[in-house]
Formats: structure tokens, C-alpha cells, sequence
């Protein structure tokens, strides 16, 4: 038995979350111990996220903060993990002293054997991507919880022009769809409530006959009141059938992300997104019209290589034609061996700010819309945890992903309830609880 203490820091996005449960459970195996402060850590792993320059600066600041502690206590072993470790490699130990591990998203079944030997003084990496491996065996360490994250596929075969995922994820590969089914199992068993299956590109995911909206549906079929989320779809993948599923099954939820990133069929085609507007929207249409009521999200990329104000113009335009409920938006990120990266830089600074800003005001002004037209109206909502502000407060989200706060009252956390909401914002419902709902029964289809 080996008493040694891991802390665990978790960057970018729910895959990375996901990754670090898987990590935490190869460490469990080998003997590790847990701990939620750096200062106790016989062992500090950093899990990394390289989307943008932004995600890699913060990692770097951070781990400035390690580098104090390690004065403190020079045994302690340092890791980077996740996607930065396998887009920079040696570079980390080589110009970051203090890192003594480094390890790619497909090699932390090495994770343990490279600890110990650095123990010994032996710096190690592991960064080699794989085409199979999956950590389809592997249950993850998972603290109790309401909502959990299953990873269902990994990597991505994409290759958007500026994005890194496709050369710190690698290929493409699916989880069987039994192996996720049990784990889902085993989840509502031990009392969660919702499950988010994750994959960078979901819509790909294969095994054998089955695709996603299979998946999707069998997962639903466990517990009708289980809630069923899913992240990310890419819009060129996103088939009927999958809208369909959505529509049909009461625990999926009525919510759907779908990055469009652009309005601009012209720098669509730059991006090597593979669609077009009017795809996007007919794709829109039909969500809409099937799954009445429906949550849409989206992500924006202001300031991509050639971006003219036509172009961000036209972006505007989509916002204002879809309506989404909320997106999340960010500045073009120039990425080493991109393809975007040899496009060049040349939307400049400062426009590139202002754009994203126009993006940021559009977009906060339809959620504003959108949620005060909540006001007055009854939703069946999730109890997940107390408020962030406050304790009496009580936090929990609707089936179309909005979040919602509330009073304390007569349900514990896991509880569906029934709230009216009274007040919104752009991105939160103030409510009053009225009820405790009562259970869903899911109209069960037959999948062919
Ligand atoms: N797999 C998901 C998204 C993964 S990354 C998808 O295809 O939609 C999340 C978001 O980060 C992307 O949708 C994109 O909007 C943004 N992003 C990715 N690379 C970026 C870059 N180089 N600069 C700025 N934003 C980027
Ligand atoms: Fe990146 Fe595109 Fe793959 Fe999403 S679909 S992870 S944006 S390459
Ligand atoms: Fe970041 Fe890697 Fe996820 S680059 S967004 S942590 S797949």
C-alpha cells in the first residue's frame, strides 16, 4: 500500500473533466490517496486544455504557484496531463523546470509507473496517441453527485482549420454501447440523476450497427427518470434521427449544442467546417419543429484569418435568425501546425475585440429576451446543490439547460421539483418552488 497523495487541477473542456476521473481511477488502483489542497500533495497533476493561448497562459501562471509549493517540499512530483502535454511534449520539462511528468490523454495507464519512477529522480514523458485506446474498462472515480460526465468517444477526425483537438486527441474512436449502458447503470444504481454523454464530435460515434442516437436512446431506456445531456454535436453529423430520439424520449433533454462559429459561408469554408449556412439553419427548422421549446447553444469565433466586416456582419445575422439561448464566444486563437495558422493573423487586435464585443452585446440581449418571456411560466426542474451565493439558496437547471435559483423548501438535492419562475437575467431564472414533480414514465420506442 502506498499512502502517497494525489491533488488533481482540471483545465478546458468536460472531456478533460471526465479524463480526470478516469486518471484518479488508475491512481485508486495503484494505491493512491486523494486530497483537495496542493499544500498536502506528496503529488500535484495539472489536467491541460491548449484551445487557445488564453488556456495554455493560465496553466503556466498556475503552475508558477506549484513551483512555490515544490520550494516548500522538493519531493513533491509535478504532472502535466491532457492536451497541452501532448501538443508541447519535452518543451515542458525543458523550459519548466519543474515538471517531472508529462502525459498524453492516451497514456495515462503509464501515469503510475512514471510517478513512482520519478520519485527516483527520473523525469518521464508519454505522449504517443493511440487508435484504440478508449478506457472502456475503466470506471471512473467519481465523487457522489447529482449529474456525471461519460465519455463515449475520443479524439476527432474533424481537422477545423483551427483547432488543435484533432493533433491532442488524435483519430476518432468509440466506447461499446453496452459498456456505456452498464456504467450508466451502475450510476443511477448509486443515485445520480443525470448523465452527459461526451465525445468532441458525438455524431461520430460508431459501434458496429449502432450510432449515436442508438446510444442515446438506450441510455434513455435505463430510468425515466434519469436525465440524459449530450456534448458536442457538429452540425455536418447531426442526422433526423438524432432529432427524432430528442423529440420522442421525455428524460433526453430538450437541449442541444451545436457550434456554428460562423455566418459566413465563405469563412465556413476556411474553417473546413463542411457546412453552410443554409444547411445550419434548415438543420435549425427542424430541431425546432420537432422538439417544441427546445434549448439551442452555440460557440462563435470572432476575427478568424481574412474575417471582413461583411463577414461578422453575417454573424450577427445568424444570432439574430436562430435566437440561440446562450453561446459561448471567443476570439480567433492562432494555433501552431494548424492549417488556420498559415493563414495568417491579420484581423488586428483591437478589431478582433470590438467584433467580439458586438457578438457578446447581440447575444446577451436575445438571452435577456428570451428568459424574461420565462417569467410567469412552470418548469419541472433538477435540484443539483445549493446557489453559489448563498447557502439557503438552492440551484438546479430546466430539461433546455437553463440554470435556475431558488428558496430552500420541502426537496433535497437530486429532487425534481416544479418551480414559477418571477424574475430572469441573461443567464439565470429566479423562481419559486410550487411543487415536488411527480416521476416521468418515458415513452419507449423500438429501436430497428
Ligand atoms: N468539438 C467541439 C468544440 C471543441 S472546442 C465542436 O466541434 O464544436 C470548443 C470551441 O472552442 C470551438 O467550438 C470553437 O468555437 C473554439 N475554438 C477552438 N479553437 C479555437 C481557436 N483556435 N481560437 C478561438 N476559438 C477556438
Ligand atoms: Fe475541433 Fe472541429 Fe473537432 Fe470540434 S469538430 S474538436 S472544433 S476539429
Ligand atoms: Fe481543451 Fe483539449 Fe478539451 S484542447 S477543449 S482540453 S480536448
Amino acid at each position: 500500500m502506498n499512502s502517497k497523495k494525489v491533488y488533481i487541477e482540471t483545465y478546458g473542456c468536460q472531456m478533460n473533466l471526465a479524463d480526470s476521473e478516469v486518471v484518479a481511477s488508475l491512481l485508486q488502483d495503484d494505491g493512491y490517496e486523494f486530497t483537495n489542497s496542493l499544500e498536502d500533495a506528496d503529488i500535484a497533476l495539472v489536467n491541460t486544455c491548449s484551445i487557445r493561448d488564453h488556456a495554455e497562459q493560465r496553466v503556466i501562471g498556475r503552475l508558477g504557484e506549484f513551483r512555490r509549493r515544490k520550494s516548500d517540499n522538493p519531493d513533491m512530483v509535478i504532472g502535466v496531463l491532457g492536451c497541452m502535454a501532448e501538443r508541447l511534449r519535452s518543451k515542458l520539462i525543458d523550459q519548466l523546470k519543474l515538471v517531472d511528468i508529462v502525459v498524453g490523454p492516451d497514456e495515462y495507464r503509464k501515469l503510475s509507473g512514471l510517478i513512482s519512477a520519478a520519485f527516483e529522480g527520473e523525469k518521464g514523458i508519454a505522449v504517443k496517441l493511440s487508435r484504440v485506446e478508449n478506457y472502456d474498462d475503466i470506471i471512473p472515480l467519481r465523487t457522489e453527485g447529482v449529474s456525471a460526465w461519460v465519455s463515449v468517444m475520443r479524439g476527432c477526425d474533424k481537422f477545423c482549420t483551427f483547432c488543435v483537438v484533432p493533433y491532442t486527441r488524435g483519430r476518432e474512436r468509440s466506447r461499446t454501447l453496452h459498456n456505456v449502458v452498464r456504467e450508466v447503470e451502475q450510476l443511477v444504481e448509486h443515485g445520480f440523476r443525470e448523465v452527459t454523454l461526451l465525445g468532441q464530435n458525438v455524431n461520430s460515434y460508431r459501434d458496429g450497427d449502432f450510432d449515436f442516437a442508438d446510444l442515446l436512446m438506450s441510455t434513455a431506456r435505463i430510468d425515466s427518470n434519469l436525465r440524459v445531456r449530450f456534448t458536442t454535436s457538429h452540425p455536418q453529423d447531426m442526422s433526423y434521427k438524432l432529432i427524432n430520439a430528442i423529440g420522442e424520449y421525455e428524460n433526453i433533454c430538450s437541449y442541444i449544442h451545436l457550434p456554428v462559429q460562423s455566418g459566413s459561408d465563405r469563412i465556413l469554408t476556411l474553417m473546413n467546417r463542411t457546412y453552410t449556412i443554409e444547411h445550419y439553419l434548415r438543420l435549425v427548422d427542424k430541431i425546432k419543429s420537432t422538439v417544441p421549446g427546445v434549448g439551442l447553444s452555440t460557440d462563435i469565433i470572432a476575427g478568424f484569418p481574412t474575417e471582413r466586416g461583411e463577414d461578422h456582419r453575417a454573424t450577427l445575422d445568424i444570432l439574430e435568425k436562430v435566437r440561440f439561448d446562450g453561446a459561448f464566444m471567443f476570439k480567433y486563437s492562432p494555433r501552431e501546425n494548424t492549417k488556420a495558422w498559415n493563414m495568417g493573423d491579420d484581423v488586428p487586435d483591437d478589431i478582433k475585440s470590438r467584433r467580439l464585443n458586438e457578438i457578446i452585446d447581440l447575444q446577451r440581449t436575445i438571452s435577456l429576451e428570451i428568459n424574461k418571456g420565462m417569467i410567469g411560466q412552470t418548469y419541472r426542474v433538477l435540484v443539483e446543490g445549493t446557489s453559489k451565493k448563498s447557502d439557503s439558496y438552492f440551484m438546479g437547471r430546466t430539461d433546455t439547460n437553463k440554470t435556475v435559483i431558488f428558496p430552500e423548501g420541502d426537496f433535497k438535492v437530486g429532487d425534481y421539483i416544479t418551480v414559477k419562475i418571477y424574475d430572469a437575467n441573461s443567464a439565470t431564472l429566479f423562481g419559486h418552488v410550487v411543487t415536488k414533480a411527480g416521476w416521468v414514465d418515458v415513452r419507449i420506442a423500438v429501436v430497428a
